[in-house]
């Protein structure tokens, strides 16, 4: 990102496009969903169970994997059931998936929220396994081991494209947490002299210790030692909770887009780059090191009706 990190003052500013991963317009899920879908056809599910947000990523991609698959997809979102199908409401629909509401289980509503969700998911899981169907329960944003351990190997992908880029290290990562899988499995992969500064977007309340435990379940599937540093959560950047926007979102998003003609996303990878910027401003990020910006995806969220307003006085 020459010009980005040029207006910031940054030697090396580069970004990981994990919005290209190319399943259902991207993100980083689909690295996750090739793991787990791989173990629940494996396991001879026929039904992908998951949940999240009214305008979950992770719930889009989950669909459309189903239907690349040809499996059936149950997704129990979380939040206000009459919002218009736009965005990625509107592909929860096209991919074909049966979605159910929990009315009053909003995950906006935070901490408890977001059990109250994976235990919907888990009653929704049971329902159909009585109902005849072999269904493979995925949590909120696939925060699984084998989730995490896909991130293990993202690492590896990174490692790998450095020598093109003239780089031998990276010296700090930025991402977005949400369910804490993507920091987690990166924390697994890379080597201790990277330092991954994870950005809470307000999805979980225990977000700190999922991440450790996460790593270390990554790690161990790898049967490669635990990380031992500690684990680096921003907390200052969610502002008002999951899906608010800030003003330092907003920034972010359109100096991103202005400067590099990339789209970022309302709910997550704004956020992250706030981080970054806020990082670099106050010197905790040094200018002269390399940095990676990992961009989750997420754009489709540009698309809904929750931020139109916001999004139009950029
Ligand atoms: C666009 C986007 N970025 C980041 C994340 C966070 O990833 P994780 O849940 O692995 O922390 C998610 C999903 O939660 C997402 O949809």
């Amino acid at each position: 990102m020459p010009r980005l990190g040029a207006h910031l003052g940054m030697a090396n500013l580069l970004v990981k496009r994990d919005d290209l991963t190319g399943l259902a317009f991207g993100g980083n899920k689909a690295r996750k969903l090739e793991l787990l879908c791989a173990d629940a056809i494996e396991q001879g599910c026929d039904t992908l169970v998951t949940g999240g947000g009214v305008q979950s990523n992770h719930a889009r991609m989950t669909a459309a994997a189903a239907s690349r698959l040809g499996l059936d997809c149950h997704l129990m979102l979380g939040g206000p059931h009459r919002e218009p199908k736009t965005a990625n409401l509107l592909l929860h629909h096209l991919f074909g998936a049966t979605l159910h509401f929990t009315t009053d289980l909003e995950l906006e509503a935070g901490a408890d929220g977001y059990y109250a969700l994976e235990h919907a998911i888990a009653g929704l899981t049971e329902r159909l396994a009585l109902a005849g169907a072999r269904p493979y329960p995925i949590p909120i944003g696939g925060a699984s081991t084998l989730g995490a351990v896909a991130y293990a190997l993202a690492a590896d992908e990174l490692a790998s494209q450095l020598p093109d880029a003239g780089l031998a290290l990276v010296d700090t990562i930025v991402v977005a947490d949400g369910s804490g899988g993507t920091h987690a499995g990166l924390l697994a992969g890379l080597p201790e002299t990277t330092t991954v500064v994870g950005v809470d977007v307000g999805t979980r309340p225990d977000l700190d210790t999922a991440v450790a435990s996460l790593s270390d379940a990554a790690a161990t599937a790898r049967r490669r030692p635990a990380p031992t540093g500690n684990v680096i959560v921003d907390h200052d950047h969610f502002g008002d909770g999951y899906g608010a926007m800030t003003a330092a979102g907003l920034e972010a998003l359109r100096l991103t887009a202005r400067l590099e003609g990339i789209a970022l996303d309302p709910v997550y990878s704004a956020k992250a780059m706030a981080a970054l910027m806020t990082r670099v401003r106050d010197g905790r990020i040094d200018t002269a090191s390399t940095v990676v910006f990992w961009h989750t995806g997420g754009a489709v969220a540009l698309f809904s009706t929750r931020y139109a307003d916001a999004l139009s006085k950029l």
